[in-house]
């Protein structure tokens, strides 16, 4: 692949400088305010699937955010890989904690990143590592070494939940036949470690109301005699771990899948330093269930968090009030084999049931999703193994992750299709948070990894 790779140096600053173009469009899908930066951003996109050479290019219009698609039919007789990305990003906010505009994208370099990284959200999540398969693509189709068909569906609505596009692949079934989904929206270990993901979790994410009196009280004339909500959330919080860290919802861990003692010690190879891990965060303790390493309690088991809790009076000094109402929203993350609905209806169950009679309960349910594992035997894993062994010039080692990505297990129920989790994120590249970065080196390691992807997948395919 010499001319490719030729193809791909002398074009590398004009690879980098259209990421940055795209990375300016601030596409929250969270927010309405940037509504129309969204749809600029599917529009860059399809933009760009035209100019790499993509056919049947179309901006498809959802109740939500629009999907991007666009193929190559090559060669009838070759497999048919479908690439899945996201062009929205998370909200920027906090914007005070980011060192530059979350919109203006610099490069600088960092002691992980001695090549640089660009600082921009999206950069990692998903922008970044969605391009490079746009770059990819335009690189063999220059140099003619496509080697399969290609169909693109790049998403508006990944942070959010992906509602949409799941109505769109129930409806677009035959649109999308192909053999294997191909989605870079995951890590690796670090860029001397090359990992593929091989697991994500599901989700259930649910928000609760807990009301007490009818109207804020004064806490001097009623307090100690009528139930404050917030006192009574934060002690049905409480209850939802026992002393061990697990999670106290009957049922909860019915149908959580047993890893076998064997595939522990196997993922205990990966390489992890708690101390590292610790002394990154600033932390002297982890913390998490009982009985389970770090690295598992992310990834192979199931967790419940609040990620978000309000009420009474929070602004400057003290006002005397026992509030009328207290809020949380709080997220369970599923493994495989759990069902986010099933979890869902327990946990509002149980979350009444433990409601005294003094406050009233109201629990809402938000997005949710499944978890994945991708098996390690499969043709499509093969190829992305022995591509990335060839530009890292290591195995990769395969690693579940704790994230979620609610469409791929959609892609297996609806589209009876298997992905691979081919991401070139790290950790450390904070996705989420202020600051958000993607380094050059891991950009231009995935825009070398994919044409090498779609080569091995060939020949898994035709021998
Ligand atoms: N790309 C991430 C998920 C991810 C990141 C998986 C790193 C594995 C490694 C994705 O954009 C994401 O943030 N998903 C959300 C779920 C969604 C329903 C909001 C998540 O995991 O919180
Ligand atoms: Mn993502
Ligand atoms: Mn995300």
């Amino acid at each position: 692949m010499v001319q490719l790779n030729q193809f791909i140096n002398q074009n590398k600053d004009r690879f980098l400088q259209e990421l940055i173009e795209l990375l300016k469009i601030p596409s929250v899908s969270a927010d309405s305010k940037f509504k129309n930066d969204v749809r600029s951003a599917a529009q860059f996109i399809k933009n760009k699937l035209v100019e790499a050479g993509a056919d049947s290019c179309q901006v498809f219009e959802t109740k939500g955010h629009p999907i991007v698609y666009g193929e190559k039919i090559i060669n009838k007789q070759y497999p048919t890989v479908l690439v899945y990305g996201h062009y929205d990003v998370q909200p920027a906010d906090p914007y005070e904690l980011w060192d530059s505009d979350p919109f203006e994208p610099v490069i600088k370099t960092t002691s992980i990143h001695p090549e640089g990284a660009i600082f921009a959200r999206g950069a990692c999540d998903d922008k970044g590592q969605m391009y490079m398969h746009i770059k990819a693509f335009e690189a063999m189709m220059k140099t003619n070494s496509l080697l399969c068909n290609v169909k693109f569906m790049i998403e508006g609505e990944e942070e959010v939940g992906s509602e949409n596009l799941e109505t769109f692949i129930r409806a677009q079934k035959s649109l999308l036949k192909a053999d294997v989904v191909l989605v870079s929206d995951t890590g690796i270990i670090a860029n001397d470690t090359p990992s593929i993901c091989v697991g994500l979790r599901g989700l259930s994410y649910v928000e609760v109301e807990v009301t007490g009196p009818n109207r804020d009280l004064h806490s001097g004339l009623y307090g100690g005699a009528v139930a404050n909500p917030i006192n009574i959330l934060t002690k049905m919080i409480a209850s939802l771990h026992d002393e061990d860290s697990k999670i106290n919802i009957p049922g909860f861990y019915d149908d959580v899948e047993i890893v076998s003692d064997a595939q522990r010690e196997e993922m205990s190879k990966a390489p992890f330093n708690l101390k590292d891990y610790q002394d990154d965060l600033e932390i002297n303790a982890v913390h998490g269930e009982k009985g389970y390493t770090t690295n598992e309690r992310n990834s192979i088991r199931p967790t419940l968090d609040v990620n978000g809790i309000w009420g009474g009076y929070i602004g400057e000094g003290a006002k005397t009030v026992l509030p009328s109402k207290a809020y949380a929203k709080i997220s369970m993350r599923l493994v495989p084999n759990q069902s986010s609905k099933k979890i869902t209806e327990l946990f509002q169950h149980h979350f009444n049931a433990i409601a005294p009679d003094s406050v009233k309960v109201k629990v809402t349910p938000h997005h949710g999703g499944e978890g994945v594992v991708v098996p390690t035997n499969f043709k499509g894993f093969v190829a992305a193994s022995k591509a990335m062994e060839e530009t890292f010039g290591k195995k990769p080692i395969p690693v579940r992750s704790g994230g979620s990505i609610p469409i791929v297990p959609l892609f297996e129920e609806v589209l009876g299709l298997k992905t691979i989790l081919l991401g070139f994120g790290l950790d450390s590249d904070v996705i989420h948070s202020p600051n958000e970065h993607y380094g050059v080196f891991n950009y231009f390691k995935g825009i070398e990894t994919i044409p090498l992807f779609y080569k091995y997948f060939n020949e898994e395919k035709t021998r």
